[in-house]
C-alpha cells in the first residue's frame, strides 16, 4: 500500500503568508533586486546602489499609492511583492529570494496578493509587465490567471487579469 500523505506532500502550495514590509527589510530587498536575474530582466537592467535603494525603499514606504509586502515561509522571508497603484488598477512588481526559487513560491505568493487584493478592494484590475525571456515570471503570472495583451515599446509582454 503507497502512503497517500507523502504524494499529496509533494505536490502541495509552499506555505507562504504576507506581512507589509518594515523598515529593516531594506538589506534584503536589495540583495534581491541586485540578483542576476533580477537585474537581467528589469527594466533599467542595471544594479542600484545601496544609496539609490535606500532612497527608493523609503519612498515606497510612505507612499500611500505603493503596496510593499513581504512574502514568508515558516517565519523566513522569500520574497516581495510590490503594487503601483494607479486609480483602479495595479502594477505588480515581484521578487523570490535566489534560493527559494523554482519550487512554487512566486506562484503561491501572486495567489496571497490577489486574495488580500480583493480583499482590501485595492485595484479592480491588476497588470504586469515582463521581459519576454523571463519564462518563470510569465508563467507564473499566467498560471494565476492573467493574460497577455501586448507588448510595451521597450518590448515587455504585458499581462493583466481583472480582479473582481
Ligand atoms: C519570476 C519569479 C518571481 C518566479 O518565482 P518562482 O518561485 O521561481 O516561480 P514558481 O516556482 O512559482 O514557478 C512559476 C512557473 O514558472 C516555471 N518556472 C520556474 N522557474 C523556471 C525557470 N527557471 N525556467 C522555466 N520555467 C520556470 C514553473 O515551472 C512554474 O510554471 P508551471 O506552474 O507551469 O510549472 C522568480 O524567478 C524571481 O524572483 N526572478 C527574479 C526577479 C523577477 O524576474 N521578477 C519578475 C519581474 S515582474
Amino acid at each position: 500500500m503507497g502512503r497517500p500523505g507523502s504524494l499529496t506532500s509533494e505536490r502541495a502550495h509552499p506555505d507562504v503568508t504576507l506581512r507589509v514590509a518594515r523598515e529593516d527589510d531594506v538589506s534584503l530587498i536589495r540583495s534581491w533586486r541586485n540578483d542576476a536575474d533580477a537585474i537581467q530582466f528589469s527594466v533599467s537592467a542595471r544594479p542600484v546602489s545601496d544609496a539609490e535603494h535606500a532612497r527608493w525603499f523609503s519612498a515606497t514606504l510612505n507612499d500611500p499609492r505603493k503596496v510593499l509586502w513581504v512574502a514568508e515561509e515558516q517565519g523566513v522571508a522569500v520574497g516581495q511583492v510590490r503594487i503601483d497603484l494607479d486609480g483602479d488598477t495595479g502594477i505588480f512588481s515581484i521578487a523570490v529570494a535566489p534560493s527559494a526559487r523554482g519550487r512554487g513560491v512566486g506562484k503561491e505568493m501572486l495567489r496571497r496578493a490577489l486574495a488580500e487584493i480583493t480583499r482590501l478592494r485595492l485595484a479592480t484590475t491588476m497588470t504586469a509587465l515582463t521581459h519576454p525571456d523571463n519564462v518563470a515570471s510569465i508563467r507564473a503570472f499566467e498560471q494565476v490567471g492573467f493574460t497577455r495583451r501586448g507588448v510595451s515599446e521597450a518590448g515587455f509582454v504585458i499581462l493583466d487579469l481583472r480582479v473582481v
